[in-house]
């Protein structure tokens, strides 16, 4: 024990030693960039009055989701003892969430927090120079993780043209084969687009002939404006497809952090169960079964958001063409945010710093996804959207 001390206080004391910091750094395991986006959010999300940037449905109160339901899960909530959960996810839970596939079974789900779900999923299934493609711009640990170990990361980038398109010619073009997983978000986070029934098929043939794992982040299923567009899950596509879906978003239930994996390889899960011991170990007991409430009012609630986000889309195309000289609006095809742009000379960085600083209106800046374009991110699923465009009118008419 002392030897092990004694190395200890040896090795932090090389680390502050400017050679060995330079090599720590350098280690590609060992370090992580910040999370830009979540780091704006920790700045403001809680200080500024007018969240015109959340990508999550407005929030669900305790008393609302309670009323919703009767029966055997009230019972399940009233008798809720608080001691450690099953590791892999509460046995109904998982049932409730296979219900949500045509070819899952509850032992092919992995339930986590959903950020979690992502960094064990990477942890997993790459390796040190692996090349990764996403789709971009993206939520970031979608592609930071496997950056910190080491990956080439490759870009899968949407073309702007009266709205912005995945095109899988793009995709295509870009795989080679050292490509080990390709990472999807449909609908996308910022921009709102999605893509096609048959662009689904072709990207999972694609991916299956090269063996490419396919990563898709679906946290934003069900918020597709019109039931049509809605694609089936990748986990009923590709038996190599890793899926993640959750709570926070379509749900409204950000603050329970739930979410799950779905994984049809018996073995990535086994992996992905064994990583998680060094994670969170299991999920919190209240939140299991409030998820399991919220899975079965879905009907209810996703009717309930859907509505929230019609009309404040319809205020949105009200307010956009009221402000053409400003603003060029495009509608998203599915999801609570879009990505619309700023016109020149104005900086959509500048714009979204001086906007929440001066009136408490807070949307995202392109920097935090590493954007180089003048657009930013707008969240419309929020109850309070009218009185925030309020204070964005009252800004614009002082400043232009
Ligand atoms: C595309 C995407 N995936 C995953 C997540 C993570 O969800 P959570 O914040 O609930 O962990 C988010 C959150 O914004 C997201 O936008």
């Amino acid at each position: 024990m002392e030897a092990l001390s004694a190395v200890l206080a040896l090795s932090t004391g090389f680390a502050r030693l400017p050679i060995f910091s330079y090599l720590i750094g350098k280690f590609p395991t060992m370090r992580i960039d910040p999370f830009k986006l979540e780091r704006y959010f920790a700045r403001y999300e809680f200080t500024a009055p007018y969240l015109l940037s959340s990508s999550d449905c407005e929030p669900l109160d305790l008393n609302e989701l309670l009323s919703m339901i009767h029966g055997e899960t009230m019972k399940m909530w009233n008798v809720l003892k608080l001691g450690y959960t099953e590791s892999q996810g509460h046995p109904e839970l998982r049932n409730e969430i296979s219900q949500l596939y045509q070819s899952l079974q509850p032992e092919q789900v992995m339930v986590s927090v959903p950020e979690e779900g992502i960094f064990i999923a990477m942890n997993n299934l790459l390796k040190e120079k692996d090349e990764v493609i996403t789709t971009f711009p993206a939520y970031q640990s979608l592609y930071e993780v496997a950056r910190s170990l080491g990956c080439r990361i490759k870009y899968w980038k949407p073309r702007y043209n009266q709205g912005w398109h995945f095109e899988v010619d793009d995709l295509e073009k870009i795989m080679s084969p050292k490509t080990r997983l390709l990472v999807i978000n449909f609908p996308h986070n910022p921009t709102g687009a999605t893509i096609n029934h048959k662009q689904q098929e072709t990207i999972a043939d694609l991916a299956h002939a090269r063996d490419i794992i396919i990563f898709s982040d679906e946290m934003y299923r069900y918020l597709e404006y019109d039931d049509q567009i809605r694609l089936p899950s990748m986990a009923d596509k590709s038996e190599l497809a890793v899926t993640l879906c959750g709570m926070s978003k379509s749900f409204a239930l950000a603050g329970l952090r739930i979410g799950w994996l779905t994984v049809k390889n018996p073995e990535w899960l086994q992996q992905f169960m064994e990583f998680k011991d060094y994670t969170t170990i299991c999920n919190s007991a209240p939140s299991e079964i409030l998820a399991l409430m919220g899975l079965k009012a879905r009907e209810k609630i996703l009717r309930r958001n859907h509505d929230i986000i019609r009309t404040n889309l319809a205020r949105l195309d009200d307010f956009f063409a009221r402000h053409e000289n400003i603003f060029e609006w495009i509608s998203p095809k599915a999801g609570p945010v879009a990505f619309p742009k700023l016109h020149e000379p104005l900086d959509a960085n500048d714009f979204c710093r001086d906007l929440v600083e001066k009136k408490g209106v807070m949307l995202l800046p392109p920097k935090v996804y590493d954007f180089h374009a003048n657009h930013f991110r707008i969240g419309f699923a929020r109850q309070n959207l009218p009185q925030a465009l309020e204070k964005l009118d009252e800004y614009l008419d002082k400043k232009y």
